[in-house]
């Protein structure tokens, strides 16, 4: 549409050009301040699972209940304009009025308004199906998630596997701070608090991907404190956890057996556990299938050659903040670590 108006050589059709531009820019505003909200509205409004769905419900309730009693507020408004007192004031009337406005304005209309809320909240929660249930620990961390599975060697970062149509069990936990556990489109939020296991029912009904994000402020990183939820049938799930049960890929070839070397050698395996290996710090990600995964430092960049060779050399660079340190290594050991890296399936 913008080339159609912008062919044109009539000033006139250059302010209509102008017009829709700055339409497009305040729509781009609008869209990018409702993001940086926080409130993914795409997310909460839709919603892929029941209890996603109450907080939907919940969330046009109170917007039409409120649009309601604004027109209404508007109308009253208008009418008090309109229909100034004349002549002489009758003081008992309007007393007998303003005593009606304060007990249907303040008292009846109020209690109508919370008591169908939490009638619609309650009906919501009786609806809710009884599945079968999986349970997951989450642990956060300055800033990544840590997911842990029923088979007790099972540990992945920063994607969350689930079956659909079952009810996962969250048991959320922290290792330092309080951050706080939300994927819009399956639930409400839930804080990690020190000390402390939270619990938290994920529920999808349809396959997908769902973003997570930390949504207590928890330091420098904290908008990079994402994840991914991804929902596949419950036969897949099952096989998904046979794969990963296994221990890491080994090496293959000769670069990637000098990138294994070099990975062992240097300050890496002192902080990740890579299964099968005599890798076994705890302090990082667990990467014995890290090449699945489609982010790097919990959403700050996308698992690629390029951005992995940044990461491991520089990742301050990429998440300032980050408790990952530079790794030291010979030039010549980068591309093979990379290969070693990338071989983990
Ligand atoms: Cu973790 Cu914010």
């Amino acid at each position: 549409m913008l080339t159609t108006f912008a062919s044109g050589t009539q000033p006139r059709e250059h302010l209509r050009v102008r017009s829709v531009r700055r339409g497009t820019r305040v729509s781009a505003v609008v869209a990018s301040s409702l993001a940086l909200t926080g409130c993914s509205l795409s997310g909460t409004l839709a919603p892929r699972g029941p209890d996603a769905q109450i907080a939907a419900n919940i969330w046009w309730y109170m917007l039409w209940l409120s649009a309601a009693i604004f027109v209404g507020w508007l109308a009253l408004f208008v009418v008090a304009m309109v229909r100034r007192p004349t002549g002489e004031i009758d003081e008992e009337h309007e007393q007998r009025l303003h005593r009606r406005f304060i007990v249907g304005g303040g008292i009846v209309l109020p209690s109508i308004a919370f008591a169908s809320l939490f009638v619609i909240d309650l009906l919501g929660i009786a609806a809710l199906p009884q599945g079968d249930e999986v349970v997951v620990d989450a642990v956060g961390y300055q800033f990544w998630w840590e997911f842990a599975y029923e088979h007790p060697e099972l540990v992945t970062a920063n994607e969350l596997y689930i079956p659909t149509d079952t009810d996962v069990q969250v048991r959320l936990r922290t290792e330092d701070v309080i951050h706080s556990f939300w994927v819009p489109q399956l639930s409400g939020k839930r804080d990690m608090v020190p000390g402390r296991t939270n619990v938290l029912t994920l529920h999808a009904t349809e396959p997908g991907r769902y973003l997570g994000e930390c949504t207590e402020f928890c330091g420098v990183q904290h908008a990079n404190m994402r994840f991914e939820v991804v929902a596949v049938p419950p036969d897949e799930y099952q096989q998904w956890l046979d794969d990963m049960v296994a221990p890491a890929a080994e090496p293959q070839t000769e670069d990637q057996r000098r990138g294994y070397d070099a990975f062992m050698t240097a300050s890496c395996a002192a902080c990740h556990v890579i299964r099968g290996t005599p890798a076994d710090g705890r302090a990082g990600p667990d990467l014995t299938h890290f090449a699945q995964r489609r982010w790097l430092g919990a959403g700050a960049a996308p698992n690629d050659r390029g951005h992995l060779g940044g990461w491991v050399v520089n990742p301050q660079s990429i998440k300032p903040g980050s408790t990952m340190p530079p790794v030291e290594l010979d030039a010549e050991d980068l591309p093979v670590l990379l290969d070693y890296l990338e071989s983990l399936e």
